[in-house]
This record gives C-alpha cells, sequence and structure tokens, in this order.
C-alpha cells in the first residue's frame, strides 16, 4: 500500500519522523512536501495528496500542519475525499471503521510525535465495515453534488 504525505511549514519535522515511522511499519511513502521549514500554504499541499489518493496513485494520504485544522478543511473540498482530523486512537480507527476516511490530518503543534505514530498506526490498520455505515457515507457523499 502506497501512502501520501504532506505538510506544511508548521509540520515538516513532524512529518519527517511521521513518513519514517510508516515506511517502518511496511508501507511504501511518497512525499509531497513541504522539505523546509518556508512558509507555504496548506490548501496547495493538500490538494497535490488528494489528487494522489483520488487518482489511486496512493491509497490513502496523511496531512500535517499546525492545528490539523487547515489540512482537513482543505482537503474535505475536494471530491471523493473523506479527511478525518485525529487526536487520539480512538478516533483513528473509528474514522476507518465507520467514515471510511481516506485521509487522515494531524496537528504538528497539537500532540506529540509519539502519540502521532501511535494515531497513523490505528488509521492504516483499521478497515471500513460497511454495512448500515455504508448508507451514511453515500449520503454523505452526495453533498459534493449539492
Ligand atoms: C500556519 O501557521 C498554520 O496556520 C497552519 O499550520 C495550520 O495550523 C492551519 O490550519
Amino acid at each position: 500500500m502506497k501512502i501520501g504525505i504532506g505538510c506544511d511549514h508548521a509540520g515538516v519535522k513532524f512529518k519527517e519522523q511521521i513518513k519514517d515511522y510508516v515506511k517502518s511499519l511496511g508501507y511504501e511513502v511518497e512525499d509531497f512536501g513541504a522539505y523546509t521549514t518556508d512558509r507555504v500554504d496548506y490548501p496547495d499541499i493538500a490538494k497535490t495528496v488528494c489528487e494522489s489518493v483520488t487518482s489511486g496513485a496512493c491509497e490513502k494520504g496523511i496531512l500535517i500542519c499546525g492545528t490539523g485544522i487547515g489540512m482537513s478543511m482543505a482537503a474535505n473540498k475536494m471530491r471523493g475525499i473523506r479527511a478525518a482530523l485525529c487526536s487520539d486512537t480512538y478516533s483513528a480507527h473509528i474514522t476507518r471503521e465507520h467514515n471510511d476516511a481516506n485521509v487522515l490530518a494531524m496537528g504538528a503543534r497539537v500532540i506529540g510525535i509519539d502519540l502521532g505514530c501511535d494515531i497513523v498506526k490505528s488509521f492504516l490498520t483499521a478497515e471500513y465495515v460497511g454495512g448500515r455505515h455504508a448508507v451514511r457515507v453515500e449520503k454523505m457523499m452526495a453533498f459534493e453534488e449539492l
């Protein structure tokens, strides 16, 4: 499974550590930047990572900014994206199981790296269960046509 990852200037160090961790779990990772702490606009990175998910080039995406909020808001504007901002491991696996989230957002200024790694593992190893949740996901995705 290939994972697309990206961050803004607030999340560069966090992203590097998460990237190494994701690789250590056996996943392939494509890094869409940022690569330095020079200021960059989070929607630009969110767009690139989300496009890699909707095109099928990457199966899931991980987005990091200061709070994770801007990245998640930008990502959820994109057709086909279900981005979840997570600061705990329970939400990280439930958003896969119930919401079929395909992008995980985290705040590098909000959580520590050890928790971030645990959140990533919970997110990547959980599976969508479908069933009654599929109806809700379909209803939610129909909002894209409004
Ligand atoms: C950048 O200073 C900060 O606004 C950004 O990383 C993020 O927190 C936005 O939601």
